[in-house]
């Protein structure tokens, strides 16, 4: 099959790298010039485990290719997947549909012969209804079947999560169009992957609806971990003690700062939004949105507590910027809500991220260092924010001669309390004695 990918970033680049490793001849096409450029100079604009190998295999063996110019790959492609962003538009949390729309007006323009558009993008309920409004209003003489294919990826398990999903949903009731995706997927077919096909309508919700369902997942144990906090229990040894009741599952029960990152917060607001529409306000998402604007909120606080509760001219060393580990992601990372507020209360910030280089454009006044160990260094606390390998197997001993009180912030629940004790530190995390 030849694919076209509109839209190179932390999903079309995975996406389109992984098709071309099915088999399949790909162009990831980007208006970024840059990001283009460097593609084409065999670097990857982002950090993602195992991408960099995947990407120069299938270019060496010429099934992958980059190009600012969708012309040729959308004229000639079976299928053109549309995975631009669809952030937050500022102000009221609706999904910002312009790059989608602006990208389906191009391949309107350029599509020939039948041609499956795929939205991988997230969006709301009903845009695969406006992509093909706007296509047969360019071009009445196209012909095209609109199908929406949502990513279930996780940014730092990317490439493994794109080539063994739990399962792939395909919406669409186009059976042309169920062939080629079908054609697509066929290395997942071979390994018996579930692949649910469903009206287009119901595979745009399902994808708001599993975000949704794990945002709450995660506010729901940060409410037990505080819960825990208030009358001595182990936040740890409630989500063991659930989890492994299979109705309920293991993951995505770890306590920690409140969700952040490219999809849940600006998800979530968005199925929000489209239910209160649709006259069907989903309540429960609403609060799980409020809850965690508040958590996030709250860290600072409790970072504040920890050392008595005034941080005014104190030097707090942070520990992991990006939203999750192995990636370079800083979307919505909630140490973007936390350096701010330490700032506001008085407090000097050093800070070291392994990949989180863009923090140095969004964060002013922090002091960037190039390990945990400088981080650490004359520091009255460290905050572990973000659970980077290179952070769970930290030399405590070393990390604590350097500090000038040894106060531990341990926001992931890394480490464990009576060992951190022992050592001499005076250590908090979250939801455990
Ligand atoms: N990042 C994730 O983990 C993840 C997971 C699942 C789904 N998604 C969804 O996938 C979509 C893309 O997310 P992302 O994180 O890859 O975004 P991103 O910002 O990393 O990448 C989007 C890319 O699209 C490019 N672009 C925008 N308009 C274009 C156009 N008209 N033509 C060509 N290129 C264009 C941008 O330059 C950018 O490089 C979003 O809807 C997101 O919600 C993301």
């Amino acid at each position: 099959m030849r694919v076209a990918m509109i839209g190179a970033g932390y999903v079309g680049l995975v996406s389109g790298a992984c098709f071309a490793d099915f088999g399949h001849v790909v162009t990831c096409i980007d208006k970024d010039a840059s990001k283009i450029a460097r593609l084409n100079a065999g670097q990857i604009p982002i950090f993602e485990p195992g991408l960099e190998q995947l990407v120069a295999a299938n270019v060496r063996e010429g099934r992958l290719s980059f190009s600012t110019d969708a012309a040729d790959a959308v004229g000639a492609a079976d299928a053109v997947f549309i995975a631009v962003g669809t952030p937050s538009r500022r102000g009221d949390g609706y999904a910002d549909l312009s790059y989608v729309h602006a990208a389906a007006e191009e391949v309107a323009a350029m599509v020939q012969g039948f041609t499956v558009v795929v939205t991988k993008s997230t969006v709301p309920v009903g845009t695969g209804d406006e992509i093909e409004a706007i296509i047969a209003r360019a071009r009445p003489d196209a012909d095209v079947a609109v199908v929406s294919n949502p990513e279930f990826l996780r940014e730092g398990a990317a490439i493994s999560d794109f080539k063994r999903p739990d399962r792939v949903v395909v919406g669409t009731e186009d059976e042309r169009a169920k062939a080629v995706m079908r054609e697509l997927y066929r290395p997942l077919f071979l390994n018996e992957t579930p692949i649910l096909f469903t009206t287009r309508r119901t595979s745009e919700l399902i994808k708001y609806a599993a975000n949704a369902f794990l945002a709450m997942k995660i506010t729901f144990i940060n409410e037990m971990a505080d819960l825990c906090e208030a009358v001595g229990a182990d936040v740890q040894q409630v989500s063991r003690g659930i989890g492994l009741d299979g109705r309920i599952g293991r993951k995505f029960l770890h306590a920690g700062p409140g969700y952040g990152g490219s999809c849940f917060p600006k998800d979530t607001l968005a199925l929000v939004r489209t239910a209160a529409d649709a006259g069907s306000p989903v309540r429960l998402i609403e609060t799980t949105v409020a809850v965690n604007d508040a958590r996030k909120a709250a860290m600072a606080a409790k970072i504040a507590s920890a050392l008595g509760g005034d941080v005014a001219g104190k030097t707090i060393g942070l520990l992991g910027l990006t939203f999750k580990p192995n990636t370079d992601d800083m979307r919505d990372a909630p140490s973007l809500a936390i350096v701010p507020a330490l700032q506001a209360m008085g407090a000097r910030i050093q800070a070291f991220d392994p990949e989180g280089h863009e923090a140095v454009a969004l964060m002013s006044g922090v002091h960037f260092r190039t390990s945990a160990y400088e981080v650490a260094d004359g520091a009255d606390a460290v905050v572990l924010i973000t659970e980077w390998d290179q952070f769970r197997a930290l030399d405590l001993d070393r990390l604590k001669a350097g500090m000038r009180q040894p106060v531990l912030v341990d926001l992931r629940n890394v480490y464990n309390p009576a060992e951190m004790k022992a050592r001499g530190f005076r250590y908090s995390s979250v939801g455990r004695p």
